[in-house]
């Protein structure tokens, strides 16, 4: 049942380019210049003119949500907010009718994020689901949405429900997107391209797999990690730092790299392994200089950086390369390494890297 892999979560780490193809098939067609999202069309006009929409979610889902803000934003120039469901039940949040909210949840079971939205929904919200698990509670409150197709996720570190969950909520935007008429039609098929191009950029990064399980051994005895990152590519240093602790048990922190210097910073010092996911993006130079105040501090530079761009990442002691991508698209690259990075290090320290301690697949309790 594990496909001839040591454990679940490697399985599904490995399974990402079908899953985010078969998360694409049927909807994107890059050549006509077409997405078919029947959930989404449905509330077409509302989601074009609503104020906001209201991203809510748990853990890996909500990181999703987080690269959505960044995407949204960007694309259809909708104000974006993006809400821990256990905050947002609780705080008698604003919610005015025809609100757009997105729940966001691999089980579709997470409870906070349910009751989240049941409250939102007697508020008059609009509720659309991004879900893996078919028919659960999420998906059938939710006014309409669109299932995440990656299959079932055994393994308790949520992988490829994650990259599913962008490839769907990027989709989402694009459409949104192309219907308001926020981005010219250039960009538009550019970035159909981009998102149809994933899945054989995603079999190319885990050829990487031995050189990262390398990097495990190198840095497996580190106390604590920090990984940074800016724009698209900070919550993907959440993620990581989640990925870590949840299976090495070893202490990770994730922020946006300027935030360093407001605190952090004083962490550093020549046992500290610093990840720093530096793709070639609009951020790119800026991220650069944030690794050269690490390496004045002597912190351990690992960088995750693209293809080709070796020569900026000079100051790095270790480096993963991904595929070139456009960085609307590029978190479901650059979030693998930092997937198989985690995984390796568990397995290095002989974890239960598929059932970590104190976690449960779903959490069916607030
Ligand atoms: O099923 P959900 O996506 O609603 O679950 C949300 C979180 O509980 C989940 O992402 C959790 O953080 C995972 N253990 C992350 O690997």
């Amino acid at each position: 049942e594990k496909g001839g892999y040591d454990h679940f979560m490697l399985k599904e780490i490995f399974e990402q380019p079908q899953t985010i193809y078969d998360c694409l098939r049927g909807r994107l067609d890059a050549t006509a210049g077409t997405i078919t999202m029947s959930g989404v069309e449905k509330y077409a006009e509302q989601i074009m003119n609503a104020n906001r929409i209201v991203m809510v979610a748990c853990g890996t889902s909500w990181h999703a949500g987080l690269v959505a803000e960044y995407i949204f934003e960007e694309l259809c120039r909708i104000n974006v907010e993006v809400e821990y469901a256990s905050e947002f039940r609780y705080r008698n949040p604003v919610i005015n009718k025809g609100d757009v909210i997105i729940a966001i949840s691999q089980s579709g079971e997470t409870a906070d994020t349910l009751v989240a939205i049941e409250n939102a929904k007697a508020k008059g919200a609009i509720i659309l689901g991004v879900v893996n698990v078919v028919g659960s509670s999420i998906a059938r409150i939710s006014d309409a949405g669109a299932y995440t197709h990656a299959g079932p996720e055994i393994g308790v570190a949520s992988t490829k429900a994650f990259t599913a969950q962008l490839a769907v909520l990027t989709m989402i935007a694009l459409k949104v997107a192309h219907m308001k008429g926020s981005i010219d039609q250039q960009r538009y098929i550019h970035l159909l391209k981009e998102l149809d191009a994933i899945p054989e950029k995603v079999t190319r990064l885990l050829e990487q797999e031995e050189q990262i399980k390398k990097l495990a051994e190198k840095y497996k005895d580190a106390q604590d990690f920090l990984f940074l990152g800016r724009g698209y590519n900070f919550p993907v240093a959440l993620e990581g730092a989640l990925k870590l602790k949840e299976i090495s048990y070893i202490h990770a922190e994730g922020y946006p790299a300027a935030e360093m210097k407001h605190g952090p910073i004083a962490l550093v010092d020549e046992n500290l392994p610093v990840v720093f996911i530096a793709t070639k993006d609009s951020y790119h130079e800026k991220v650069i200089s944030n690794m050269q105040e690490i390496k004045a501090r002597k912190g351990k530079v690992i960088a995750i950086i693209t293809e080709g761009d070796e020569h900026s990442t000079a100051l790095a002691n270790d480096v993963i390369v991904v595929p070139e991508a456009d960085e609307i698209v590029a978190p479901m690259l650059s979030t693998i390494p930092t997937q198989l990075l985690a995984y390796y290090i568990g397995v290095a320290k002989d974890f239960d890297v598929d059932k970590p301690r104190n976690l449960a697949k779903s959490v069916t309790v607030e």
